[in-house]
């Protein structure tokens, strides 16, 4: 297995283009299955939970094919006028979670799906239980089965749906189900997410009917065929954060392009609570750290409020920033695993419950450490960064499921980072 060796202390300079997002990337894909003309992306990033999903969607018996000849890097043209399995194994299911957005556009266009549940991971539980439940008040028979979600319909139908927390995953699988459904649905307590609202708008682009994507309440009206469709989809606005707080830490210059500001407004108030001192044009935000940060208190909470994606980075922050800062996790149960590694590290974390209090110490040590999950390894790179030493970061398969080529960018902002082929 690879690892990763930093080389703390240097001070990063200069700009990084941010890569297209996994989490608009995979939903958008799997939309795919729900017609038979060929859809054609743009800024798919180049990440081995995309090729997880390309490789579930191929054995379903969609064509997948990478555009290479055109020149447009993350370029993939896929069809699914061929699908003959419409099953999901455990295997693809268990290693990315997302997989299991397959259930809705299966059921939706091809009323039968066989799809293993999801298990737990390292950050919680992750039930799938608002999924089924919006799925059978569309009139799916849904039986759990030798560990797979068994369902069938012969044609959904348009329902009214309460998601008791407003879950991105549901949200999306149930948008696609009900693009194909007779009649109209109407998802309340809906997930506000940018990825979200990006795939409704590939949805509408292939010809549904979608309302209201990115608030509260969103309104499918069915129909009986898509078509094809070409997007682009949005930049990556966690990738863009971690960036920042790179920044941040190494007390850096350093300009973030090819985003959205403003898929990022309650983290960038954050980070210039911090003390960083931030330019944010429409594409770009330039950012320089502040000498020595300020500890300060935040929450997570579903968009738009502060990601849960973005705070294992800001915990490294958090730790080598003046004064005390408390850290409230209300969207995952168990998503605190960096700080131990942080702790290893020098930092002073003292975790009570949902809660991690975080004195701020004026320096971490480099220690091997471990990767738990994707946020939590890439913490570990950034702790890495500003660490006296070496850090040398095992099971790093978990950062290569979400930041594209994270090295090399961090390299060409003149970080000492290099891959330690296992
Ligand atoms: C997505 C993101 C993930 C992010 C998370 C929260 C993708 C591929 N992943 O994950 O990076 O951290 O949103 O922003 O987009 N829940 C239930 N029952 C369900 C579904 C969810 O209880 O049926 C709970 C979860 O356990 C969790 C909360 O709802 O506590 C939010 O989860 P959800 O928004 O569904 O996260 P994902 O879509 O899995």
């Amino acid at each position: 297995m690879d690892k990763i060796l930093v080389r703390g202390g240097r001070r990063l300079q200069g700009e990084v283009e941010i890569s297209g997002s996994k989490n608009a990337a995979l939903p958008i894909l799997i939309s795919s299955l729900l017609t038979a003309e060929p859809c054609v992306y743009e800024g798919v990033p180049d990440l081995a939970d995309i090729y997880t999903v390309l490789k579930l969607l191929a054995g379903l018996g969609v064509r997948v094919k990478k555009d290479d000849a055109t020149g447009a890097p993350g370029q993939f043209t896929l069809q699914a006028d061929r699908v003959a399995h419409l099953e999901a194994p455990y295997d693809l299911v268990k290693t990315m979670r997302a997989s299991f957005l397959v259930l809705g556009p299966l059921l939706g266009r091809f009323g039968a799906a066989r799809v293993s549940t999801p298990g737990g991971c390292a950050i919680g539980a992750r039930p799938v239980n608002f999924h089924l439940k919006g799925l059978a008040e569309m009139g799916a028979e849904i039986e759990i089965l030798h560990g797979y979600v068994v369902a069938k319909a012969k044609k959904l139908r348009g329902a009214r749906i309460y998601l008791d927390l407003p879950s991105v995953g549901a949200t999306e699988n149930l948008i696609m189900a009900a693009a194909l459904a007779e009649g109209v649905s109407v998802i309340e307590n809906a997930a506000h997410e940018p990825e979200v609202e990006d795939l409704a708008a590939v949805l509408n682009k292939m010809g549904a009917k979608v309302e209201g994507a990115g608030t509260d309440v969103v309104k499918i009206e069915g129909t009986d065929q898509l078509h094809g469709v070409s997007h682009r989809v949005i930049p990556d606005r966690i990738e863009a954060g971690t960036f920042m707080v790179a920044a941040a830490l190494t007390d850096a210059e350093i300009t973030v392009r090819g985003i959205r500001p403003d898929h990022l407004d309650a983290f960038l108030l954050k980070l210039k609570e911090t003390g960083a001192v931030l330019s944010v044009d429409r594409d770009r935000v330039k950012i320089a750290g502040s000498g020595r940060s300020v500890g300060v208190d935040f929450t997570t909470l579903p968009y738009p409020g502060f990601p849960t994606d973005l705070q294992a980075q800001m915990m490294v922050l958090m730790a080598v920033s003046r004064g005390t800062s408390v850290i409230t996790e209300t969207i995952f149960e168990n998503r605190f695993m960096h700080a131990q590694e942080l702790i290893r590290m020098g930092a002073d974390i003292r975790l009570e419950g949902n809660r991690a209090i975080i004195k701020g110490v004026g320096g971490l040590s480099g220690a091997p450490v471990m990767a738990t999950d994707l946020r939590a390894s890439v913490s570990l790179v950034l702790a890495g960064l500003v660490a006296e030493g070496r850090t040398e970061i095992s099971r790093v398969y978990h950062l290569d499921r979400g930041y594209e080529h994270i090295e090399r960018k961090l390299s060409a902002l003149g970080a000492d980072i290099q891959r330690i082929k296992g």
